[in-house]
């Protein structure tokens, strides 16, 4: 393919299908800075959109800017350039998450340059999915795309599925009886995090889903026991789809690659056609987080639990203007 100007329409294009990615209450916690000279992007985390009480090691932030990391290189890839990509640590600049370098290059750019449809097409589903089994040749596939960021992808069976829902309750619990992180929550939901068209992060009512009826679907209720008016229950998955993304190790860059990971997964999942969802509940406690792990399995730390299967289309959430998240130097 052809490869497009680096002009600022480019530049900025990019970056918005990079921030079209998944972020923890939709805080969009990255900026992304172009140096012209180099051809380079460089990511940093902005630690103002951090949740204190939620993510204090900024764990799902660093998730987060993983996962706007990979949109980015799918979206270079895309538009003809190779990303070089080189992940942190840089001890000159200790905020330095990444940089991707855009390189003309003969080499194929195929598997992630056709991931880019996904991008705008995948939202989180809070939606109820159906019982239809994901088949083996598409977990295998998901699978593969979390070992190409460097992390694992576990589907556990349903004995360990059913523990995994328990602590996702008892986590459930634990924030219900804690208001000041019931109360960190609610700010990124509702009015909380600004109304309207001129709404530009956080959950919005329409992503709510329904309140759950019955069934076991770990679906967060962002609505945090707030009315909102014509929002109605419904009936969940009994045995919801669950695959837990982990990484040998637990230190920063270990985020990024399951961030990359945990994207990678996503815009496989979508372009089959898959709705996903996202819980972290049971991550954000400690002492629940270590009991998510299958002992089982290899995986040394579970970094997200996703929740996998066939459910409606949902529409898109807010994102901040780009100008707010870019600079071009
Ligand atoms: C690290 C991380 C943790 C998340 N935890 C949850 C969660 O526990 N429950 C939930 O419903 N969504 C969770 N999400 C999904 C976000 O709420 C969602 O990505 C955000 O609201 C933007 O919406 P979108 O994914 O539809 O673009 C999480 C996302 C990330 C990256």
């Amino acid at each position: 393919m052809p490869k497009s100007p680096m002009d600022r329409e480019t530049i900025t294009a990019l970056v918005s299908d990079a921030a079209a990615a998944p972020s923890m209450h939709n805080a969009q916690p990255w900026r992304f800075r172009f140096a012209t000279a180099s051809a380079t992007f460089s990511l940093r985390p902005d630690l103002e959109r951090a949740m204190d009480l939620t993510d204090p090691a900024h764990r799902a932030l660093y998730i987060g800017c993983g996962a706007a990391l990979f949109n980015l290189r799918v979206a270079a890839a895309r538009a003809g350039w190779e990303p070089a990509t080189t992940l942190l640590p840089d001890p000159a600049d200790p905020e330095l998450l990444a940089e991707v370098r855009l390189v003309e290059s003969d080499k194929s750019q195929a598997d992630l340059a056709r991931l880019y449809p996904a991008i705008r097409l995948r939202h989180t589903s809070r939606q109820p999915f159906t019982d239809e089994a994901i088949s083996e040749t598409v977990r295998n596939r998901l699978r593969s795309a979390a070992a190409d960021e460097g992390a694992q992808l576990v589907f556990p069976d349903p004995w360990h599925a059913q523990s995994v829902l328990d602590l996702v309750d008892d986590a459930e619990e634990r924030e219900r009886a804690a208001s000041p992180v019931r109360d960190e929550t609610a700010q990124w939901s509702g009015a909380g995090a600004g109304d309207g068209a001129s709404r530009t992060q956080g959950v919005p009512d329409h992503a709510l889903g329904p309140r759950r009826w019955d069934g076991r679907a770990p679906v967060r209720d962002f609505a945090t026991g707030r009315t909102v008016p014509g929002r109605g229950t419904a009936v969940f998955e009994q045995s919801p789809q669950l695959a837990l993304l982990g990484t040998p190790d637990d230190h920063e860059l270990d985020w990024l690659h399951a961030g990359q990971a945990m994207e990678h997964v996503l815009l496989e999942a979508t372009l089959r056609g898959l709705s996903t969802s996202l819980t972290s509940h049971a991550l954000e406690w400690p002492e629940l987080r270590w009991a998510v792990r299958d002992p089982q399995s290899a995986m040394g730390y579970v970094q997200m639990a996703l929740r996998l299967g066939f459910g409606p289309l949902t529409s898109a959430t807010p994102r901040r203007p780009v100008e707010e998240i870019l600079d071009i130097v």
